[in-house]
């Protein structure tokens, strides 16, 4: 299948090229503070609020580059809408690495994903002094301003100025050092709370069994619940999915080999391997665990590779999950080049939607998109309910591996599809949805999303209208400069400006 797939998209025209989207990982090096005046089309006077987006600032310290985007230092890019106007903001988080290797002028820490300190397996060998680099989302809670990253506790920022206030432990719920996830999910309304709003996250601690706790937050950002729960083996999850009952994680099946890592030759990420013959185990906690209930469900499915989930929503004892799922992980090797990466030699991400039966412990999986995507967005409102639209980062092309350059809406009752791309020389991140204020349909707002232009090697900040995203660009807000492709990030209606 994927040989067919590699042949067919040999003898198509490709919609980019690796010179255009390498220019879209430099370095920002600058700290930017202006109001945007390059724009194209208006911005909206009801989209009033703030983007916050986290991803790597850095992809190399003085020149030393680092080797894998995900070992980048986290920078926070702010857009702030206000009376149709907008303001940019960037600033680099002052993790204690960030600040230790700009002083020193090279990289002191080994990354995760396998950037190493000069000198080679030497220099490294049995150093696991992870650096904390704070890159991988940022959300707005309880006046908090938080940049985090899966394997530790939050940084603080103060939202007006983006300065770092250092290390949060959320009213010293969390211990020095330990992990809270990236991929926090807010409940719109939470039964146990009386309707109210909850923010829900997980963390894990390797190990030859794995710790998950679950962390549920009130909109003031107080921890108000928190449970622990043992699975057997080595968990590598990025990402997890809610209900109004159940938190649901799947485990890919990977197996984790540290002696190469321990022994300084290659970062822990690509230590990690995919076992392809093993099933994905799909562990569902209840939220609020009674006693004497059992409490973790694991059921088994022979999907693939999966970093990140759409939605879930749940009917009697049947819930449904939608993921983007990939055939096999491509694995960083010690030595390789990102830059450098063959697009069409990798499996594409796809959309699949899983039928977990809770009753019977199966699971039956049905394809809802081929085509390209990753980075998913939904109406906030319908976290962890049935929901009709998404819209995803997408490639041009139908078929085949390659970057993100398009936006792709799915109508999942219809079956509609509609696609803006920046093809060729734009790519495509992280779309966020916006609702607009008072709106009652679920696709009424807007689409914000940075893509990167490679033809003038800056960021252009994109606004769609979400009923209608085919029908191009409502704005399109050029900055002066470039934004290294980031990862994810966050809306809120507080609008923040410098002071
Ligand atoms: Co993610």
């Amino acid at each position: 299948m994927q040989n067919l797939t590699n042949q067919q998209t040999s003898t198509l025209e490709k919609s980019y090229t690796r010179e255009d989207w390498q220019g879209g990982y430099q370095s920002l090096t600058q700290e930017f503070d202006y109001w945007i005046d390059d724009i194209e089309g208006q911005i909206p006077l009801e989209l009033q609020g703030t983007l916050f987006r986290n991803g790597p600032g850095l992809l190399d310290v003085n020149g030393q580059r680092i080797h894998h985007p995900f070992d980048g230092d986290g920078m926070i890019s702010r857009i702030t809408f206000n009376h149709s106007r907008a303001h940019f903001r960037n600033r680099f988080i002052r993790t204690e690495g960030y600040l230790a290797e700009q002083k020193a002028g090279k990289i002191l820490y080994r990354g995760v994903f396998g950037t190493q300190k000069p000198g080679g397996w030497l220099a490294n060998i049995f150093d696991f002094k992870l650096k904390h680099i704070a890159n991988t989302n940022v959300i707005y809670l309880g006046d908090k301003l938080l940049a985090l990253w899966e394997a530790a506790e939050p940084y603080r920022l103060n939202p007006y100025t983006l300065e770092t206030l250092g290390k949060e432990y959320l009213n010293g719920t969390l211990s020095e050092g330990e992990a809270f996830g990236a991929h926090p999910r807010l409940d719109p309304s939470c039964e146990q709370d009386g309707g109210q709003p909850c923010l829900v996250n997980f963390s894990i601690k390797p190990g030859l069994s794995t710790t998950i706790t679950i962390f549920e937050l009130n909109l003031a950002g107080k921890v108000v619940r928190k449970h622990a729960h043992s699975v057997p083996g080595f968990c590598f999850i990025h990402d997890f999915v809610i209900t109004p009952n159940y938190c649901i994680l799947f485990q890919n099946p990977v197996a984790f080999n540290p002696i190469s890592f321990a022994l300084g030759m290659r970062g822990a990420g690509e230590c990690i391997k995919v076992q392809p013959n093993q099933p994905t185990q799909i562990i569902v906690i209840p939220r609020f665990p009674q006693p004497g209930q059992k409490e973790v469900k694991i059921l088994e499915t022979t999907s693939g590779f999966i970093f990140h989930h759409v939605n879930a929503f749940g009917m009697g004892d049947e819930i449904f999950v939608d993921s983007i799922c990939y055939n096999s992980l491509p694995e960083v090797e010690p030595g390789s080049d990102f830059r450098q990466v063959n697009f069409e030699a990798l499996t594409p991400g796809q959309l699949w939607r899983f039928y977990l039966n809770l009753n019977d412990g199966t699971v039956q999986q049905k394809l809802i998109e081929k085509r390209c995507c990753e980075f998913p967005t939904i109406h906030p409102a319908k976290v962890g309910r049935s929901y009709r639209y998404l819209y995803i980062g997408a490639a041009h092309a139908q078929i085949g591996n390659a970057p993100l350059q398009a936006i792709l809406k799915i109508d999942l009752e219809t079956g509609e599809r509609q696609l803006w791309s920046a093809a060729p020389h734009g790519f495509m991140g992280e779309p966020i949805f916006v609702p607009r204020p008072g709106a009652e349909q679920e696709d009424d707002g807007w689409l914000l999303a940075l893509v990167y232009d490679a033809t003038y090697h800056r960021t252009d900040v994109v606004i769609l209208d979400a009923k209608n995203p085919e029908k191009g660009a409502i704005a399109r807000l050029h900055l002066k400069h470039h934004i290294p492709y980031g990862l994810h990030g966050s809306f809120t209606s507080q609008v923040f400006l410098p002071n």
